[in-house]
């Protein structure tokens, strides 16, 4: 048999073709996008509130407007059709759908309705993600992902969805990036609800898993052949130095609490016991009933994989303190409940305007490790349902963007998936963030994701340079030479 050598791609200024049948598409997420926060029946989010926290939110924004999207959504769609793009990952604000936490708004249930229905009729997929951290505040009020009932409430939520749009909607994510609702939101404090609490964030993060399994349990009965998963954000921890035992043991302290507290009980059905140990403190244990393992690693038909940037780490002090990443007067403690003494150092690697190394190697290698340690053996593909860059875009006299930078950035990432592809990681599709400028969070409208530009004052949208380049992309089913 001929050996076929596949050159590396991450680097080269080659053609790069995918395999046959790769998903390419965009994504988006309710509060980020869709406005209209208070229409319709839709009451306040932990959003909501949160931005009303004076110093919370960079400026003062807030979603109370935001693209527009409820009303606009017909426009977007064309635009991602236009973009020649396969699928569309987007989630659905329970806040919306389930305005006080319990009793079901029609009119809200009805939007996604409609906006299926015109993905449908346009030949997109549609990919619903049912919780991208918009909790209803009077979920919130009862304790919020700190309360254990709140994961049985989320499957409830999973089931009004499903009963509303299974008919038409094939794929469906619990969760985004839990790490984020939990750790950001329970232990750092720079997103909503903003508790600063190390037990909070643990408690928050086993409930989450919780609330991701019963749904899946709950989708699963509803309808065998659905498509299900869960979107994580990964993180790839280097140590400074490797033979150093405190840098090293730095870099699984981060690994464990970004990366393995999610992956190992949804794919394994354990917590890393290393990670336990860490978090001892914390009560962390007192929240884990009996049966709750199997529920969290119920199997799953897709793990979504949101990548932006990995990390340095030492516990010796750098310039760069490990409280996250947020332009707020929030930003003072640490998302980690057990990293004291663990330290970020920049590389001196090109950053986005986010101050983001641009480390495209770093996704090669999680892929690879994933379908090494995790999906490879569950027999789960993979999907980068994330991944993209925050630059100052400049708009020309004629109203065009030529935004190279992140058209650079789209290139060499995907290059780098291609070279995971060829090491044998069964990555199935690309999604980028984002189809549109959008609500970036703590930082609000200052920083831009889209492909697609959004001026705030008109709504008018612009498709940027990379936009252009990225639906050769998906026309092609290649990287461009
Ligand atoms: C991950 C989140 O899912 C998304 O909402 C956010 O805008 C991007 N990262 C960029 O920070």
């Amino acid at each position: 048999m001929t050996e076929i050598i596949t050159p590396r791609t991450l680097g080269t200024t080659g053609r790069v073709p995918f395999p046959e049948g790769f998903l390419w598409g965009a994504a988006t997420a309710a509060f980020q996008i869709e406005g209209a926060a208070h229409t319709d029946g839709r009451e306040d989010s932990v959003w909501d509130t949160f931005c009303r926290i004076p110093g919370a939110v960079l400026g003062g924004d807030d979603g109370e407007v935001a693209c527009d999207h409820y009303h606009r959504y017909r426009e977007d769609v064309a635009l991602l059709a236009d973009l020649n793009l396969d699928t569309y990952r987007f989630s659905s604000s329970w806040a919306r759908v389930q305005p006080g936490g319990g009793a079901v708004n029609q009119k809200g249930l009805d939007f996604y309705s409609r906006l299926v229905d015109e993905l449908l009729a346009k030949d997109l997929l549609p990919w619903i993600t049912l919780y991208h951290w918009d909790l209803p505040q009077a979920i919130e009020d009862q304790g919020g992902w700190t309360n254990r009932d709140t994961a049985y409430r989320f499957a409830d939520y999973a089931v009004t969805m499903h009963e509303a749009l299974g008919d038409r909607v094939g794929v469906w994510t619990t969760l985004n990036e839990p790490w984020c609702s939990a750790f950001l939101g329970y232990t750092g404090g720079i997103h909503a609800p903003g508790r600063q609490s190390r037990p909070d964030g643990l408690a928050a993060a086993h409930h989450l898993l919780l609330g991701h399994g019963l749904a899946v349990q709950a989708l699963r009965e509803r309808a065998p052949e659905a498509n299900l998963g869960i979107t994580l954000n990964f993180t790839v921890a280097d140590p400074v130095d490797p033979d150093d035992a405190g840098d090293v043991d730095a870099a699984r302290r981060i690994d464990g609490q970004f990366n393995r507290i999610f992956l190992d009980p949804v794919i394994k059905g354990e917590y890393p016991a290393d990670v336990l140990a860490d978090v001892a403190q914390y009560g962390f244990t007192d929240h884990i009933q009996d049966g709750d393992l199997a529920i969290i690693s119920s199997p799953i038909d897709a793990l979504g994989v949101n990548y932006y940037h990995g990390e340095l780490v030492s516990s010796r002090p750098a310039s760069t303190e490990l409280v996250g990443d947020a332009p707020v007067e929030r930003r003072t403690s640490s998302p980690y409940p057990a990293a004291d003494g663990v330290f970020n150092h920049p590389r001196g690697l090109p950053v986005t305007d986010q101050n983001w190394e641009i480390q495209p190697e770093g996704l090669t290698r999680l892929l690879n490790r994933l379908q090494a340690d995790y999906t490879g053996p569950a027999g789960v593909p993979l999907y980068i349902t994330e991944n993209g860059c925050a630059y100052d875009d400049v708009v020309e006299a004629d109203g065009s963007v030529d935004d190279q930078n992140r058209l650079e950035f789209f290139d060499a990432h995907l290059r780098a998936v291609k070279d995971a592809i060829v090491d044998g990681a069964d990555v199935r599709g690309y999604f980028a963030w984002s189809l549109l400028d959008n609500f970036e969070w703590s930082w609000g409208y200052s920083k831009r994701f889209g492909v697609v530009r959004v001026d705030y004052e008109t709504q008018e949208r612009t498709v940027k340079a990379s936009g252009r380049w990225f639906a050769q992309v998906a026309a092609d089913n290649a990287v461009p030479a």
